[in-house]
């Protein structure tokens, strides 16, 4: 059995040509031979752009609205994450699938390019989750202290050196909102904003019903909207990671449940910082029409 504390705070790898989380690079094959259905429902984002929250929302709608049926285990053994693998201490994504009954809500944040094809080939349905670059960056300079599986991310002006430049697990940001943008335009995608969600929960909640075919009372939509609030899920032992072991996620340096708001970027970028990433960003986002709040 692999010794799982060889994989903490590791470089990462490389898969097809993609910065990869140390432990989940291994094997690689598992991902690339995965076997979609028709009826999977993926939930795909870059890192920190309210994966968690858009799964919630997902299984509640698939659950019947029904917030006990949603407590049945946590979220990442409800909405297994496809790439995940700690050998020797916690059960691949892959496997975990595998077992599942349809329709299965599959959590990834590959880009667009390495996404296995059988999920294109398959014609899935995809809810996409974009937020901000900037409270995307800080939340994930967060995550990074508290999580194990990747490097020390060092300061927070190195880590947007990083950032910026793509060198963060799962590459550039850039990339990613922009694979999907266009993605969408030949295949089933809701391509959904954080900023969005902040702003009305419901509205967007609706949204997501919807693109499943689903119809939901005003009650049933009222108890989603409630169960998926910031507070709600960041006191829900089954959303809010604290049951994932402390050697791999330590609460203590920063929650997982960390602030949930938009604008936090404006908390830790200084002004030459600021001024620096909007010029970089305006030249990587030229050419694109598509267009992200970082206020509301
Ligand atoms: P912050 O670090 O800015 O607080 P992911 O699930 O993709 O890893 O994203 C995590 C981010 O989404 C964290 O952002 C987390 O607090 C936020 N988040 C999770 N659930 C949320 C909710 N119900 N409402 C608002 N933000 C939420």
């Amino acid at each position: 059995m692999a010794d799982p504390d060889a994989y903490l705070r590791q470089p990462r790898l490389t898969v097809h040509g993609i910065p990869m989380i140390n432990a989940f690079a291994h094997n690689w094959e598992r991902v690339d031979t995965f076997q979609s259905r028709p009826e999977d429902i993926v939930v795909v984002t870059f890192p920190k752009s309210g994966t968690t929250w858009v799964s919630e929302i997902v299984d509640m709608i698939l659950q019947g609205a029904d917030p006990e049926k949603c407590k049945r285990d946590i979220i990442s053994k409800r909405v297994p994450m496809l790439e995940f693998s700690v050998p020797g201490k916690i059960a691949a994504g892959t496997d975990l699938l595998a077992t599942m009954p349809s329709p299965r809500v599959v959590k990834t944040h590959l880009p667009a390019r390495i996404l296995p094809k059988t999920f294109w080939e398959n014609g899935c349905k995809m809810i996409y989750v974009g937020r901000n670059a900037k409270d995307v960056a800080v939340s994930y300079y967060h995550f990074d202290l508290m999580n194990q599986l990747e490097p020390h991310p060092g300061t927070w002006a190195q880590y947007l050196e990083e950032f910026m430049a793509g060198r963060v697990a799962y590459g550039s940001w850039y990339s990613h909102v922009k694979g999907y943008w266009e993605r969408r335009k030949d295949h089933p995608i809701l391509y959904l904003f954080y900023e969005d969600l902040k702003e009305d929960l419901r509205r967007e909640i609706v949204k997501v019903a919807q693109f499943l075919g689903q119809e939901l009372s005003e009650a049933a939509l009222d108890t989603i909207t409630r169960h998926t609030s910031f507070e709600v899920m960041r006191d829900n032992p089954a959303t809010n990671y604290r049951k994932v072991p402390p050697e791999l996620m330590d609460h203590s340096v920063s929650p997982f449940m960390r602030k949930g708001t938009t604008g936090d970027w404006k908390n830790h970028f200084t002004v030459a910082q600021n001024e620096r990433f909007d010029r970089d960003y305006a030249e990587k986002m030229a050419g694109t029409d598509l267009r992200f709040r970082t206020q509301i």
